[in-house]
Formats: structure tokens, sequence, C-alpha cells
């Protein structure tokens, strides 16, 4: 597996406040434990529909690499997601929701609402039905920070190949596509989409033009980039970083 390791920084855009930290490979890209959702108690109801919530996930992720559902009634409901990268195999799928799943619950303790992201795969939960809707309330930028000669072309060429592959993942039952398109003779430019499988074809395609809008934002002029939401992200990077 080729695995190159930058430093990548992380910008986080939908509070009101900017976060820089270094992502190291197994670490989870982000997580975010919701504020505004409240806490449950320990030993509540709750909590026992959040740890079965947990356990359904990692058993009805890895064949296809989407899940959801949810367990409990009423103020105790649970609601939950998992999604693994695209070309991720089952058995990875698998220990990476498993980890997220333990991680998110340690990170975030009491939160009703928690999200984590890694390179392989994103768990999410809430109190609330939150399933076919975009998420706008989770969004992080990655980037590289080494940046191109010309960037101009550069963005422009980046733009185009996520648009193209946004074009491609809509249609498709996975809502992912990756794909590459050359930058020069020596240097190819690689792509990946990818939406959760909640969403309805037209949501996806509006989740990632929104998440392509972004880009003079997160990744003006930078060598690899990714706009990563709860309900779709891109990534884009000048060496193949996806399993063939
Ligand atoms: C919720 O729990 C977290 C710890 O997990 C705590 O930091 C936070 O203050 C709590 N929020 C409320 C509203 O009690
Ligand atoms: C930038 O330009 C230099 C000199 O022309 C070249 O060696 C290098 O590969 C270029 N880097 C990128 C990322 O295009």
């Amino acid at each position: 597996m080729s695995w190159k390791t930058f430093t990548l920084f992380v910008l986080v855009v939908s509070c009101s406040f900017i976060l820089i930290q270094t992502v190291h490979g197994a670490d989870p890209l982000f997580h975010f434990c919701s504020s505004s959702s409240g806490n449950f108690t320990s030993g509540s109801p709750y909590e026992a529909n959040l740890n079965k919530l947990t356990s359904f996930l990692y058993l009805k992720t890895p064949p296809t690499g989407f899940g959801e559902g949810s367990i409990g009634q009423h103020q105790d409901q649970s609601y939950g997601l998992a999604l693994c990268r695209g070309d991720v195999s089952a058995p990875d799928c698998k220990t990476c929701v498993a980890t997220a799943g333990d991680e998110i619950r340690k990170r975030c303790p009491l939160q009703k609402e928690a999200v984590i992201w890694y390179d392989n795969c994103l768990f999410k939960y809430s109190d609330k039905y939150f399933f076919g809707k975009i998420d706008t309330q989770y969004v992080f930028y990655l980037w590289n920070l080494n940046v191109v000669n010309n960037s101009l072309e550069f963005n422009q060429k980046t733009k185009e190949l996520l648009t193209q592959l946004t074009v491609e993942a809509y249609v498709t039952p996975k809502l992912y596509a990756t794909g590459e398109s050359e930058l020069d003779e020596s240097t190819k430019l690689y792509g990946l989409v990818q939406c959760t499988r909640d969403l309805s074809a037209g949501d996806c395609k509006k989740c990632l033009d929104d998440a392509i809008g972004r880009l003079p934002s997160c990744c003006d002029g930078k060598q690899g980039g990714r706009v990563v939401g709860g309900s779709c992200n891109f990534r884009y990077e000048i060496y193949p970083f996806v399993n063939a």
C-alpha cells in the first residue's frame, strides 16, 4: 500500500472558531461532540440504545460499506450511520467502524450527538432523525501545506476533476467515484468523492457541489486537500491514495 506522510492541517469551518491541529496517520481525522444536543446521563435508556446502535452499525456496515439504523423510542431513540470509503475492504471497514465507535464514545462520553472521521470511515449518531438531510453543521477542511507552482491552472483542473467525479458518483448506488487527470507529462491529479447513502442522488450532487464550491477557501494552490462533512466529502492529491 502506498502511504505518503504529509503534514496536514485541519480547519473547522462549521463553528465560529478556527482550530488548527496536525493529523497523524492512525488518529481520527477529526471529531465533533455536539454541545447543542445536550447530554444523556450514565446508565440511562438513551445510553443503552446508543450501545446497541453501535453494535448494530458494526455488524451492518462492513458488507456494503454503509449502515444506518435507529434503536429505541421517543426521547430515548438513538439514530446513527457509518460509512466506509468506497475502496475499503469489508475487513478494513469493520476495523475502522469498531475503532470509530469506541473512540467517539471516549471523546464524547455523554453527548447525545457526535461524529468522527477516519481516512477509512465516518461514524455519526444523534438523538434526532437526520437521515436524508444534507449535514451542513459538521464540516472541516484538510490540506497539504505544500503548494503548487501554477495555482490558477491547478485550481481549475482540480475543480474540473472533482466536478466530473461528482457527475459520475451521484448516479451510482454507492454515491462514490474516483478518478485521475493529467496535470502535465509527469504529474497526475487523483480525486475521490463520496456521499453517505441516506442522501438522494440529487442531494448527493448538491452536497458535493457545495463542497467543491469551498475549494478556494480550503485548498487554493495546495497540492492536496479535502472538504469533509457528515454527508459528503472529496479529496484530491498529486499521488495515488485509493486502493485499486
Ligand atoms: C456534557 O458533557 C460534557 C462531558 O462529556 C461536559 O463537558 C459538558 O459540560 C456537558 N454539558 C452539559 C450541558 O451538561
Ligand atoms: C515546480 O517547479 C519545479 C521547477 O520547474 C519542478 O521541478 C517541480 O516539479 C514543480 N512542482 C510541482 C508540484 O509541479
